[in-house]
C-alpha cells in the first residue's frame, strides 16, 4: 500500500487574483518570497534572470505571461499583440523546449478562437472574412489554458513519477541540478521519480551534486529534499566519480531541458560527465522527461541550442569574485548526453528504453491523444 508521507510542497508558480506570483528562486534557501508580475515583459525578465527556472516551470510561467499580457490586448490587434508578447518570452532562454511548446499551445488556442469566431459570423452574415477575436475572449481563453497547463504539469509529473519509481531498485540515488517541484508546476520530474519511490515505502538516500556554477543542487535540491524528509547528502560535482566507484549508488536520475527524437538528452552542464562515469561503473542512468520536454523536431542533440550564460556566474560566488582577474571563461549552461549512455527514459506515458526513436514518438503521441 503506498504511503503518502512526504510533506507540504513548495509553490514556485502561483496564479492569484489575476496576477502571477513567482517564488524568487535566486534567494533560496535563505529567503522564501514571491515576486508579483504584471506583463509578458516582466515574465520574460523573470525567466531570463532565474527567478523561475527548470524546463516545465519555464513553460507554465510563459503560458501565464501570455495570459497577463492578454489583459492589454487591443481591439482588432489581438493576434499582433499576442505575437509581440510571444517573441519577448521566446527570447528569454533558448534551451528548454517547454518555452516554445507552451507558447505554441497558447497560439493554437487563439487560432481556434479566431476560427470559431469567423465561422459563427459566416453562419450569421454569410461573410467569408476572418473575424477578429475580442480581447476579453482571448484573455479568458489564455488564462484558462495556462491554468490547465499548470494542473496538467503536476498530473504529468505524478504519472511519470509512478512509472519511473519502479526503476529505482537498489542502493542510493544520485541526481544533478534541480528537477524538483521548484523546476515544475509541482511535484518534480527527476525528484518526482525519487519522491514516488519514497512514497511507495522504499528507503534510500539521495546524493545531490552542488551543480556548479549556479548551485541549483546545493541551494534548491537539497532544500526541497530536506523539506520532504528524504535523506540528502550534498557533494561537489568533482566527487561524482569517487561516489560512483564506492558502489553506494544504485541509480542516477536526472531531468531534461530538451530530449531529441533519437534519445539524446540535453540537461544541466555536468550531466554528460555523470552519464559517462555511470557507464564506467555499471550504474543505470535514467532520465525523467515529460513529453513537453521531448522535441521530435530535433533529430539529435546536435540540433539543440545550448545557452551560454554570463561569465560572472563562473568567476563569482554569492556576488564575490573567486577567480583571478584576466582569466577567460567557457560557460555552456547545458550539455548533451548521447542516447547510448541513457538506460531508460521515464515519461508520463510510461518508460521508454531501447529504440528511442519509436518509443519517444509513441510516448508523445499517447500524451497528445490523452489531451484530446
Ligand atoms: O538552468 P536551469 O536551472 O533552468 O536548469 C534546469 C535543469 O537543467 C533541469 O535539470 C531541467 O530543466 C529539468 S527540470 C524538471
Amino acid at each position: 500500500m503506498p504511503r503518502s508521507n512526504t510533506r507540504q510542497d513548495v509553490e514556485p508558480i502561483v496564479w492569484k487574483g489575476g496576477r502571477l506570483h513567482l517564488l524568487d528562486q535566486r534567494k533560496l534557501p535563505h529567503v522564501e518570497t514571491h515576486l508579483e508580475l504584471h506583463r509578458a515583459a516582466d515574465t520574460a525578465r523573470a525567466i531570463r534572470d532565474m527567478v523561475v527556472r527548470g524546463a516545465p516551470a519555464i513553460g507554465v510561467t510563459a503560458a501565464f505571461g501570455l495570459a497577463l499580457e492578454a489583459k492589454h490586448f487591443r481591439e482588432g490587434k489581438v493576434e499582433a499583440d499576442f505575437e509581440r508578447a510571444a517573441a519577448v518570452l521566446l527570447a528569454a532562454r533558448p534551451t528548454a523546449v517547454n518555452l516554445s511548446w507552451a507558447i505554441e499551445r497558447q497560439r493554437r488556442v487563439l487560432q481556434t478562437l479566431a476560427q470559431s469566431a469567423s465561422s459563427a459570423k459566416r453562419g450569421r452574415l454569410s461573410a467569408a472574412k476572418t473575424t477578429a477575436v475580442s480581447p476579453a475572449r482571448a484573455a479568458k481563453a489564455l488564462r484558462e489554458t495556462a491554468q490547465a497547463m499548470f494542473a496538467e504539469d503536476v498530473a504529468v509529473n505524478r504519472a511519470m513519477g509512478a512509472a519511473g519509481a519502479a526503476l529505482l531498485k537498489r542502493g542510493d540515488v544520485l541526481t544533478h541540478c534541480n528537477a524538483g517541484a521548484l523546476a515544475t508546476a509541482g511535484y518534480g520530474t527527476a525528484l518526482g521519480v525519487i519522491r514516488a519511490s519514497w512514497e511507495s515505502g522504499r528507503r534510500f538516500g539521495v546524493f545531490a551534486t552542488e551543480t556548479r556554477p549556479y548551485l541549483q543542487g546545493a541551494r534548491l535540491t537539497s532544500w526541497e529534499l530536506v523539506k520532504l524528509g528524504i535523506p540528502v547528502t550534498l557533494i561537489t560535482d568533482g566527487m561524482v566519480g569517487a561516489l560512483l566507484a564506492s558502489g553506494r549508488v544504485g541509480a542516477v536520475v536526472v531531468g531534461t531541458d530538451r530530449t531529441a527524437a533519437n534519445g539524446d538528452v540535453c540537461n544541466k552542464i555536468g550531466t554528460y560527465t555523470i552519464a559517462v562515469l555511470a557507464k564506467r561503473h555499471g550504474v543505470p542512468f535514467y532520465v525523467a522527461a515529460p513529453t513537453s520536454s521531448i522535441d521530435l523536431r530535433c533529430a539529435s542533440g546536435a540540433d539543440i541550442p545550448i545557452e551560454e550564460r554570463s561569465e560572472k556566474e563562473v568567476t563569482h560566488i554569492g556576488g564575490r569574485r573567486i577567480a583571478a582577474e584576466g582569466v577567460s571563461v567557457f560557460h555552456p549552461a547545458f550539455d548533451v548526453t548521447p542516447a547510448e549512455l541513457v538506460t531508460a527514459i521515464a515519461t508520463e506515458s510510461g518508460v521508454v528504453r531501447g529504440d528511442y526513436v519509436r518509443g519517444l514518438a509513441r510516448a508523445v503521441k499517447t500524451a497528445q491523444k490523452k489531451l484530446g
